[in-house]
């Protein structure tokens, strides 16, 4: 097995909002939207983060401190070193018609790199939904309007576009527009509600999904999906909609740490 481990310090640190982060490693790692890397912390081991953008000299990733292992790289300077391994997984398709993406909370990193992935092969047509609970939750707002050609905001509290969620917008834009794709990424439950809507409207769609990565190689098991043992790690995390269709657990359940059954 291929193993690309870097360590490298930290280049940067942004504040998105009062909970989420952007970290920059100096690194001329080559990597594809929807794929992620595995990040060490020193002596508190080692997690999956999609790969929110990379550049000849940087590699960025957008994290929420949710736990103890986001605590204790919140707590992190720059110029403190980190370890990554990577990049791995199957990135998103590259379909470059009219393309519609709808995001949902924090799950946005992969979307923004996909828009400037399709703006930089000459996308005909890019529209990009941004959903979120409230204004303070959104990401990447100014970076969307530059690199799609239509850029719309849901917040479930109105404070900002639309009232409701990015899913009713998804349903209003494709009532007035024809789309080739549609990329999509955000809590599990919004990208079931988001894959019923691009079924009923026949358009091909893939989707960005988080089961617990131990590993990231297809080693440990603790990813795999029913019925049939689906690795997410190497064979998604981003899946099309003719798999997408066999993966029973999809929007009903995942596995914790322990590999035991969870409701979503
Ligand atoms: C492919 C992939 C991409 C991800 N990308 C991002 C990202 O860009 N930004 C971001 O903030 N988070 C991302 N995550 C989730 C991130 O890995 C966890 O939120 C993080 O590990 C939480 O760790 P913690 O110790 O702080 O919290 P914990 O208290 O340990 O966990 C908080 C939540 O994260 C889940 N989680 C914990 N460890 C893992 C793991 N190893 N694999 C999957 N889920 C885990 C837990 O089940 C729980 O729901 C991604 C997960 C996967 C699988
Ligand atoms: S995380 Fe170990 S097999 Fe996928």
């Amino acid at each position: 097995m291929k193993c690309d481990r870097q360590t490298l310090p930290i280049a940067a640190i942004r504040a998105e909002n009062p909970s989420l982060r952007t970290f920059v490693l100096e690194t001329s790692l080559k990597a594809h939207p929807g794929q992620f890397i595995m990040l060490t912390i020193f002596g508190q081991g080692e997690k999956p983060f999609s790969i929110l953008d990379v550049t000849n000299s940087s590699c960025s990733l957008t994290i929420k401190n949710i736990g103890p292992f986001t605590e204790a790289l919140f707590q992190l300077k720059v110029g403190d070193l980190l370890s990554i391994r990577g990049p791995y997984g199957k990135p998103f398709s590259t379909e470059t018609g009219r393309v519609l993406m709808v995001g949902g909370g924090f799950a946005t990193p992969p979307l923004r790199f996909q828009a400037k992935a399709l703006q930089e092969l000459g996308v005909n047509y890019l529209v990009n939904i941004n959903g979120a609970r409230s204004a303070d939750d959104l990401l990447y707002v100014p970076d969307f309007n530059d690199l799609c050609h239509r850029s719309l905001i849901a917040t479930d509290d109105g404070s900002l576009g639309h009232l409701g969620t990015s899913v009713a917008v998804m349903e209003t834009v494709l009532s007035e527009e024809s789309f080739d794709h549609v990329y999509i990424s955000g809590p599990e439950k919004m990208m079931q509600a988001a894959a019923q809507v691009a079924r009923r409207y026949e358009i091909p769609f893939e989707v960005n999904l988080e089961r617990y990565m131990k590993c990231g190689v297809g080693i440990c098991g603790s990813c795999v999906m029913d019925p049939h043992g689906f690795i997410l790690c190497m064979e998604g995390p981003v899946v099309d909609h003719e798999i997408l269709e066999k993966l029973s657990e999809f929007g009903v359940y995942h596995r914790d740490k322990t590999g035991r059954i969870t409701a979503l």
